[in-house]
């Protein structure tokens, strides 16, 4: 087989099969007439692209053929691109191949330059996907290889995970809600010299005030009423392993002062005990909240923050992690797919545009949810942006290249004059323009002089 890569042309004019043979010398180009031709093609070669005319015998005349057939290339390749060709101003079977998951249309007669630009254009959405794919079906063999990421900033802080995962330093670690902190907190220990060991995890917001301590540090028998036998609590439970007490800034301040004897001494008494019990754990928080400004209230310790932020490790949003969200996405489908066996396989279009153009306020998590439910909403193979309710998101809104440039300008003099502590001439340096240039850009959006 050769190395170019490989277009199907299911076409029944023989006129039709030569010109486009004859165009598309960079591809392998297979040739079919009919349905039983193409789907033996399909077969024998796996085209990645696929160009389709919807009128194939025995319909030569209708779309019934066509449309059958690409239900069912995409039945048995659901990855496959394929572009139908649809009659003059047969607009309403483009549509319907569209919804049927077709990659793309074009109308007859045949502009060689347009479909050439079609066919190049879904190559290339093929290769992409199918380095997703590949990335995605890489065996967690690392026990960070369950942290789905590809950008910078996030392949960072896996990195800096790995490295603290081998000490014993208290980690903390810091982002927004559904930004990844439980993966990474068992990431952490799975990486770590503790992963035969134990994971416990402890919300410490979901656990009311007054048997946060119980469960905690555990209860001998009778030490309160209903205490009818002597448990263990979490601490105890992650001996030799990881404990991880998330949400760590809700813990409230007389169970901060326990818990830091705890973390100095290394021994709990029990509720109603009176007993010091060593206990070996390594201690991994998380927490939502500005622990700094906290301490500043009065509502979070100062010496215990510095006992569990031995190092801290911020996670970035999802929407400051360059591609991740779509890369997320088809994992997120891959894992969900099989709660609805036969739904759909891919996102399209509108999908795509609407994942990588959300603000993710909800980040990993929001998109987990999305994600889900596109996949029961879904009507046809491919999800749309309306399948995951982002349809009417104000990201989406198309606006004037005139405005959208106008607000990309205003934050990056914003940040400029930010990050040089208000002095012009250093921001115009660092935007690379002349400083009467940056003068006239102020005053043209708006931007007060700093003081
Ligand atoms: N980088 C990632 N790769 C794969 N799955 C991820 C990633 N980040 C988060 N997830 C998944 O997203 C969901 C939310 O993540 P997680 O519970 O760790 O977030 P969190 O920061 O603890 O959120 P919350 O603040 O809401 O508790 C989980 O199902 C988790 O498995
Ligand atoms: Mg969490």
């Amino acid at each position: 087989m050769s190395e170019r890569p490989r277009l199907l042309v299911v076409e029944d004019d023989p006129g039709l099969q030569r010109q486009l043979k004859w165009a598309y010398e960079a591809y392998e180009v297979l040739l079919a007439a009919d349905r039983p031709g193409a789907l033996a093609a399909l077969e024998a070669a796996d085209p990645p692209v696929v160009t389709l005319d919807l009128g194939l015998p025995p319909d030569p005349d209708g779309v019934s053929e066509g449309l059958a057939l690409l239900e069912e290339i995409l039945a048995r390749r659901p990855h496959a691109k394929v572009i139908v060709a649809s009659g003059h101003g047969d607009r309403e079977s483009a549509r319907r191949a569209i919804a049927l998951g077709a990659f793309d249309f074009y109308q007859k007669p045949i502009d060689i330059d347009e479909l050439g630009f079609i066919v190049g254009r879904a190559f290339h959405v093929a290769n992409l996907e199918a380095e997703n794919r590949r990335l995605q079906a890489r065996t967690p063999d690392t026990p960070l290889g369950a942290i789905v990421t590809g950008s910078p900033e996030m392949l960072k802080v896996c990195a800096m995970v790995e490295r603290v995962a081998a000490t014993n330093v208290s980690v903390l670690l810091l982002g927004a809600s559904g930004t990844g902190k439980e993966v990474l907190a068992r990431a952490l220990h799975a990486a770590s010299p503790r992963a035969a060991g134990p994971f416990v995890a402890i919300n410490c917001a979901a656990i009311p005030e007054n048997l946060l301590e119980a469960e905690l540090f555990g209860y001998e028998r009778g030490a309160f009423t209903g205490a009818v036998k002597t448990t263990e609590g979490k601490i105890e439970l992650a001996k030799g392993g990881t404990l991880f007490l998330d949400e760590v800034g809700d813990i409230p301040l007389p169970l901060q002062v326990k818990l830091l004897r705890f973390i100095q001494e290394r021994v709990i008494e029990r509720v109603g005990g009176r007993r010091s019990i060593p206990v070996d754990v390594r201690i991994v928080c998380a927490t939502h909240q500005n622990l700094k400004a906290m301490i500043a209230d009065g509502r979070f310790r100062e010496d215990l923050f510095y006992r569990i932020a031995e190092v801290t490790i911020t996670i970035p949003p999802l929407k400051d992690r360059p591609g991740d969200a779509l890369l997320l996405a088809h994992h997120f489908l891959q894992k969900h797919a099989g709660q609805r066996p036969g739904g759909p396989v891919r996102f399209g279009p509108s999908a795509v545009a609407a994942i990588n153009l959300h603000s993710w306020p909800g980040n990993v998590r929001e998109l987990e949810n999305r994600v889900k439910r596109a996949i029961i909403m879904a009507d046809g193979p491919a999800i749309t942006a309306e399948d995951l309710d982002l349809a009417d998101s104000p990201d989406l809104r198309p606006v004037p290249l005139k405005e959208a440039r106008a607000q990309s300008d205003r934050r990056a003099i914003l940040a400029a004059l930010a990050a040089s502590g208000g002095s012009v001439s250093q921001a115009a340096r660092a935007l690379g323009i002349s400083r009467p240039t940056l003068y006239d850009l102020m005053r043209e959006l708006g931007i007060d002089q700093p003081a």
